[in-house]
């Protein structure tokens, strides 16, 4: 695979990254992921905007932003790729030795890797919806900084794999925040739910679309944190992200909802989304 790191454009085996970069070392980095809907990276300037944000937010210094629109479908024709693709935008503090905590007090650059890579069409999962599992929120309080460091979210989602379920979600003080990977929503009366921004969740760029659709629609919004124990009040549930679109969930640890069927209002919303992109 063809990728970018370090300002240039090179097979990925050619790449060489020092062991004493500090994303290697303290994951002292951020990410970003953006897909393509015919070709075009959709919500690029959402997408570049919070990776902005994450960086500020752990003072990197990157300057580069204005060039990463290119080198994005520099990616897909080196590639020669056809379909629609996911790319994988990171960016670490640099490398520097020795190994020390604080920042280097000389300036260093940043490593920067991008890569993009084809992307699976196939909606089954979105048709027929998941089963999510709970887990205790044990993440950091930044979690609206889109950090490398991903160990809790990548423990919860191997446990909800071992459960067979698609997602996991973080329940912090008896609220369901957010997935692993993914932003969570809830259907009540009608009414869309999803937790407000804040330092605990991620804002997600779909979760955006989301709101803004249901705007267009009609629906109404209430942007507050569903509890624990008020699931069996809500008809329907669904979680969102770049990758996974809007996903319909049909069962939460062992409780079946819907009767294990997607809901109609994500049904519907998930129709909008699909007419959208689609153009
Ligand atoms: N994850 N919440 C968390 C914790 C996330 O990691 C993500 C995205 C989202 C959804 O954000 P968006 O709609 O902008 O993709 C919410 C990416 C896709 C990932 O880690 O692969």
């Amino acid at each position: 695979m063809i990728v970018f790191f370090n300002g240039k454009i090179d097979n990925q085996d050619n790449i060489k990254l020092s062991p004493f970069d500090r994303g290697f070392l303290y994951a002292d980095g951020v990410y970003e992921v953006i897909r393509t809907y015919n070709g075009k990276f959709f919500r690029l300037e959402d997408h570049l905007e919070r990776l902005i944000h994450s960086l500020n937010s752990i003072k990197i210094n990157f300057k580069e932003i204005n060039k990463i629109e290119n080198i994005l479908y520099q990616l897909i024709v080196e590639n020669k790729y056809t379909s629609e693709v996911m790319a994988y935008i990171q960016i670490t503090r640099g490398t520097y030795f020795p190994r020390k905590h604080s920042f280097p007090e000389q300036n260093i650059n940043p490593t920067v890797f991008i890569s993009a890579n084809p992307l699976s069409e196939d909606r089954t999962e979105n048709e027929t919806g998941v089963k999510v599992i709970l887990q205790k929120d044990i993440r950091w309080k930044r979690c609206n900084i889109k950090s490398v460091s991903l160990l809790p979210n990548v423990l919860a989602n191997q446990q909800a794999k071992e459960e067979s379920a698609g997602e996991a979600v973080w329940v912090n003080n008896g609220s369901l925040l957010e997935g692993s990977h993914t932003n969570f929503f809830g259907v009540k009366n009608g009414e869309v739910w999803t937790a407000p921004l804040s330092n605990l969740i991620l804002s997600g760029v779909t979760r955006k679309v989301i709101l803004e659709l249901c705007n267009s629609l009609n629906i109404q919004c209430k942007e507050q944190a569903i509890s624990e124990n008020k699931i069996k009040s809500f008809d329907e549930f669904f979680i969102s992200g770049t990758t996974t679109e809007i996903k319909p969930i049909i069962q939460i640890n062992n409780m079946k909802i819907q009767n294990g069927k997607p809901g109609n209002l994500t049904k519907r919303l998930q129709t909008s989304f699909y007419d959208m992109v689609k153009n």
